[in-house]
């Protein structure tokens, strides 16, 4: 049986199996709450200014009005993990509209909920498909425009994403790509996508429907430095099929090759050198402390060892 990990919320530290939300929460009858999910690696919490940047952005714009601030929050995530003693973690945090009456109306909910989980994790795809990549297909489903419901908001609906991850899992492979409404490539159920033609790295573009991943961006970032031309624009299905390499990004996937699309092997069928080069770069990049925010707290942080057995564990 998996440890029951304790759970901030609403300010108290409960066990997860005792951790509640009330069934008239907006969060649960509309989906109308956002949320983050955070990785810390040797006990450093990876890229959280970035995160937490995304969640109040995400709060914006729902016009939710964060019950604490940016620090009490950062505060409360480091106090999750002291708490649970794990050092090699992903993080969920969630803020929903909070309690209400039925019916959307925001304007009954008096105040907004907000839920840390902590726990350990290994690659959402797993080691083995970080090295030898993963079989996809693009999926019927598209990604919302812009002006609908927007996926640079990281909100409770991800219904389109949980369509296309049934019908890929249905099919027999592991991910599903999905297009936006023009036709153009957006991204995976829950990881940003690159192709590689010729040396040359694309991304789709914001107005695909894509989330802004903290993961892309160290990418985009990253590949700037070593060299590679980057540029982020609209990609067809074609330029997909035809790329020498392709590849998904994320917090909870990490770098992971694609090695076919529907049925259409991906280059060689192997990781690409770009990939490689990429994701050691990545993995480097992620142990390093200046990256991120120390967890100091109870702790002895030694940055880059590995951590004890039981935070290797998959819940
Ligand atoms: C739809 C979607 N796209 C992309 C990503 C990758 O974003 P990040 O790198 O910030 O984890 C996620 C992460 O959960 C996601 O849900």
């Amino acid at each position: 049986m998996s440890k029951d990990y304790l759970v901030y919320v609403d300010g108290d530290f409960v066990p997860g199996s005792e951790a509640r939300i009330s069934v008239f929460d907006h969060g649960f009858l509309y989906g109308d709450g956002i949320f983050e999910g955070i990785r810390v690696y040797s006990g450093c919490i990876f890229r959280l200014a970035e995160h937490l940047e995304r969640l109040w952005q995400s709060a914006k714009m729902l016009m939710l009005e964060m019950p604490i601030s940016i620090e009490q929050m950062e505060r409360a995530i480091v106090e999750a993990l002291n708490r649970n003693s794990l050092v090699e973690a992903y993080i969920r945090v969630l803020v929903t509209r909070g309690k209400g009456t039925l019916g959307i109306d925001p304007r009954t909910c008096e105040k907004c909920s907000v839920v840390i989980i902590t726990q350990p994790l290994k690659p959402l795809l797993g080691e083995k498909a970080k090295l030898e990549g993963v079989r996809t297909i693009i999926a019927w489903v598209r990604r919302d425009s812009v002006d609908a419901t927007s996926h640079e908001i990281k909100s409770m609906n991800y219904l389109n994403s949980i369509l296309a991850k049934i019908e890929a899992i249905n099919a027999g492979v592991t991910e599903a790509i999905l297009l936006d409404r023009n036709g153009f490539v957006s991204e995976g159920s829950a990881e940003n996508l690159f192709i590689v033609k010729n040396g040359r790295i694309s991304t789709p573009p914001m107005t695909a429907g894509i989330l802004p991943g903290v993961t892309r961006q160290t990418i985009i970032d990253l590949a700037g430095d070593l060299g590679y031309p980057i540029v982020e624009r609209n990609i067809t299905p074609y330029e997909l099929f035809s790329a020498d390499e392709v590849f998904l990004t994320g917090t909870a996937a990490e770098v992971v090759p694609v090695r076919e699309i529907s049925s259409r092997p991906i280059g060689s069928g192997e990781r690409g050198p770009v990939t490689a080069r990429l994701a050691e770069e990545f993995d480097r990049f992620k142990r390093d402390p200046r990256n991120g925010v120390l967890i100091t707290e109870d702790i002895r942080i030694v940055a880059g060892v590995d951590p004890p057995e039981e935070n290797q564990r998959t819940s």
